[in-house]
């Protein structure tokens, strides 16, 4: 049985997210998604708040399982048995830091493989960093997140507008 994990900070999940995971999920039996952590990211959500959001939008994939997890990836898919490492790969920006992270993955466990799915067309603008901003500067954020995130995501930004 193949296991592939599907890794990111996923602050929130998007429709770019999604995506990826359900092709990943025609490809190998199972697929987990580990919530961990970048530390070059300051999160809007808590591991489990992000956790929760991406269980609610994948529900209908029956082979995706969610966990949150605050060591090293690789230590992750070892501890799952998974063998795969699976990333979206956006326009050329994303390149040199996935490369940067797949070598390093490699080197500390050579066991598992990192393998690139290259995002679809119309999300290759998207990430959770620009759907924020979008977000916080009074835009439509609909096109670009499930309704239960777009919820999570207003939440926050009424928040921080009354903590000004
Ligand atoms: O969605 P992101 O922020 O691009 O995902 C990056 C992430 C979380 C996959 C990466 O930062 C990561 O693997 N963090 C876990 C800690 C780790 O293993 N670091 C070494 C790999 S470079």
């Amino acid at each position: 049985m193949a296991t592939a994990v599907c890794p990111g900070s996923f602050d929130p999940v998007t429709y770019g997210h999604i995506d990826i995971i359900k092709r990943a999920a025609k490809i190998f039996d199972k697929v987990i998604v580990a919530v961990l952590v970048n530390m070059e990211k300051k999160p809007w959500f808590t591991l489990e708040e992000r956790t929760d959001l991406l269980r609610k939008v994948t529900a209908d994939i029956p082979n995706v399982e969610i966990a949150g997890f605050d060591g090293l990836l690789v230590d992750f898919a070892a501890k799952h048995d998974a063998s795969v490492i699976v990333k979206g790969l956006r326009a050329v920006s994303d390149f040199e830091y996935e490369f940067q992270m797949a070598l390093t993955n490699s080197k500390l466990n050579h066991r598992i493989e990192t393998m690139f799915l290259t995002t679809s067309a119309e999300n290759m603008y998207l990430s959770s960093s620009i759907v924020k901003q979008v977000g916080l500067l009074g835009g439509d954020i609909s096109p670009f997140v499930p309704e239960c995130v777009r919820d999570e995501i207003l939440i926050r930004i009424n928040q921080r507008s009354k903590l000004k």
